[in-house]
């Protein structure tokens, strides 16, 4: 039998009760998190959003809640009037917030019954996701959920906050409006109107944003929901939320200080201080240090061994002359057998090839005269302690033979701004990679290497300087690296580069990244019509295309439009990070799985036939 509420009230919140409210008379609400019977005494773990207490339902006390409490099962419903007392001497629990007190029952509602869950919320995360997702409700119900949505709240109020103080105002764009090109592909409404037609979700709202600088707005911000049909990955949800910026005559690092400054406020919620200004490197550094655009720089860099060879020794290890030699160190791996090391490189061989890639040992080498002056150098090049891996990867014949040119190659999403040679980059870029395959293997569940405290835990990064095109070797075209809308360095549009030399063009684009994750990308905008007009062209894209995909855009650029930049980061992902996680789905409520499904409500789903209809649509099945 249910009760009703009545007059019934909540004074107080499950995880707020301590040993100042002993003696007082409480009533509490929530759910049964676990229930333990021992004959005349049952206790009851009673949880809400804030926290759990134990209650305790003495027969002698009330026989009527007590009898309640025998019916009462997990995830029921519950409602508790009682007293709070200390615990007995030595029935502290150490492990509960609340875990020196509890509520003696002098009155228990069952306001609800459950079912028996499929999982329980008072357990850890199950392994079946999709169980997880089918019943969000109850995954959401577990304390960690509840604590990565407090979260994830708190940082973007401080965002909010932060932003609304330096005289960004909010503004709401369209969900329903025109294709954007930020390189996924659209998701498509179709209009009942216009038969044929369709609006297109954003992916972002940059030509919004960028039309509000053109309309004075000056500075411009949005808390957005952003729309992409792309290829899923732990860190790629279809709707996701972006924190998106733009400014009106700004230099780049007028941008970098204002996201600075934001960032330090949402880390704070979470107790985190940052140190400001991050540090900066260009792209080309990025590639030549750590092998990628997104450097994780709480791993030391890779280290250029190329001039430390002997010509001999690159006899020895049939080095090509001109390739470059690498090494990088893992930190704290050392402790790997000889047996280990060897069936981790047979892994990375089996992943990666045979890249001439090799564990040089430093105490093995040293017993060799030949490779011993060369040890040494690695030694003291990359800085390594006894207790780390060091790994020195020659591309010997490996690249060249094994793997063909056109291979590696396909592997250069960018064209070289200062390599002559890009086979040098691939080697860099496989290098880099290497480092963090190997560097996974030594991290702990959440993806930290190096167990130094939170503020080893937080290494930001500025990139800048990144291609304006890149090759794609598919289609045979150049595209944008970011956008369209970026500017290429002055300099570069002087020397004619755009069409003269589009791999050496660079923008005036940046990325913000953490721990190895893309977190924000912006750009400093083409605000004048005749040089959008030409990266438009540069972009094989003619001018009727142009005029039809962004007409209205590059009218507007004709009335004023004043020089803007701007930056959109992810919140899913800055949350995701600052909560431990290592999937987007932790961190927003309702996810989509890898195939794009919300396994809860069960879409994508079947219109009805009269919808179709409505929508002048018909399904054929393509065979
Ligand atoms: P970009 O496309 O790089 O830039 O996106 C900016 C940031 O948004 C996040 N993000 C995603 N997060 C989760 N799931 C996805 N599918 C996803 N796609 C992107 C990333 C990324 O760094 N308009 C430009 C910004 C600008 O130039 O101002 C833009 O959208 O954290």
């Amino acid at each position: 039998m249910l009760d009703f509420l009545g007059s019934l009230q909540r004074t107080q919140m499950c995880g707020a009760l301590g040993v100042e409210q002993d003696g007082q008379d409480v009533v509490l609400m929530g759910w049964v998190n676990r229930r333990r019977d021992h004959g005349n005494l049952i206790f009851l773990d009673v949880r809400d959003r804030t926290g759990i207490t134990q209650v305790v339902l003495d027969k002698e006390v009330s026989g009527e809640a007590h009898a309640k409490a025998e019916a009462a099962r997990s995830e029921y419903v519950v409602a508790v009037k009682g007293r709070v007392r200390r615990r007995g001497a030595g029935l502290d629990n150490p492990n509960m917030a609340t875990g020196q007190i509890e509520v003696v029952a002098s009155e228990l509602l069952l306001l609800n019954e459950s079912k028996t869950p499929p999982f329980s919320p008072a357990e850890d995360a199950i392994a079946n996701e999709e169980v997880r997702l089918k019943y969000r409700y109850l995954d959401l119900r577990r304390p960690q959920m509840q604590h990565n949505f407090e979260l994830r709240s708190k940082v973007a109020m401080a965002i909010r906050n932060y932003l609304v103080d330096q005289g960004f105002l909010e503004i709401e764009t369209p969900f329903m409006t025109r294709s954007t090109p930020e390189g996924a592909r659209d998701y498509l409404v179709p209009s009942r109107v216009h038969a044929g037609h369709f609006y297109a979700l954003p992916q972002s709202p940059q030509i919004f944003k960028q039309i509000l600088m053109i309309s004075g707005f000056d500075k411009y911000f949005q808390i957005a929901r952003c729309f992409r049909d792309e290829d899923l990955r732990a860190d790629r949800q279809p709707e996701f939320t972006q924190i998106d910026l733009e400014m009106s005559f700004p230099r780049q690092e007028m941008v970098f200080r204002v996201v600075e400054g934001f960032l330090t406020a949402a880390f704070a919620t979470a107790g985190i201080s940052l140190t400001t200004p991050f540090v900066q490197m260009t792209y080309d550094e990025a590639i030549k240090n750590y092998g990628i655009d997104k450097p994780d720089m709480r791993l030391p860099a890779m280290v250029d061994l190329t001039d430390e060879l002997t010509p001999e020794l690159r006899e020895t290890l049939k080095i090509e002359k001109a390739l470059p030699v690498l090494g990088f160190v893992i930190p704290e791996a050392g402790t790997l057998s000889g047996t280990q090391k060897r069936g981790l490189v047979d892994e990375i061989r089996l992943a990666f090839g045979d890249c001439g890639l090799d564990f040089l040992d430093v105490a093995r080498l040293k017993t060799n005269a030949a490779f011993a002056p060369l040890a040494e150098t690695i030694e003291r090049k990359v800085s390594a302690a006894a207790a780390d891996l060091i790994v020195v990867t020659t591309p010997k014949l490996g690249i060249s033979e094994k793997h063909s040119k056109g291979e590696l190659y396909g592997e250069l999403k960018y064209a070289p701004n200062w390599f002559s040679d890009r086979l040098e980059i691939a080697i860099y870029k496989r290098v880099g990679a290497l480092r963090l395959q190997l560097a996974a293997k030594f991290a702990d569940k959440h993806g930290r290497f190096v167990k130094t405290g939170t503020e080893a835990d937080f290494k930001f990064l500025w990139v800048t300087d990144f291609p304006m095109y890149e090759w794609d070797e598919e289609t045979k075209v150049w595209n944008a690296a970011h956008h369209p809308f970026t500017s290429p360095h002055e300099e570069d549009i002087k020397a004619g580069r755009l069409t003269s030399d589009k791999g050496a063009v660079r923008a005036l684009a940046y990325d913000i990244v953490l721990n190895g994750t893309e977190l924000g990308s912006g750009s400093i905008r083409i605000h004048r019509q005749d040089v959008q007009a030409e990266i438009f062209r540069s972009l094989g894209m003619s001018d009727e295309e142009a005029k039809e995909r962004f007409g209205f855009f590059l009218d507007a650029l004709e009335y004023g439009t004043p020089p803007h930049g701007g930056i959109a980061l992810g919140l899913d992902r800055i949350v995701m990070i600052l909560a431990g996680a290592t999937s987007l789905r932790e961190v927003i409520a309702f996810p989509k799985t890898a195939k794009a499904i919300d396994l809860m409500v069960d879409a994508p789903s079947v219109p009805t036939e009269q919808q179709m209809k409505e929508l002048h649509l018909k399904t054929v099945t393509r065979s």
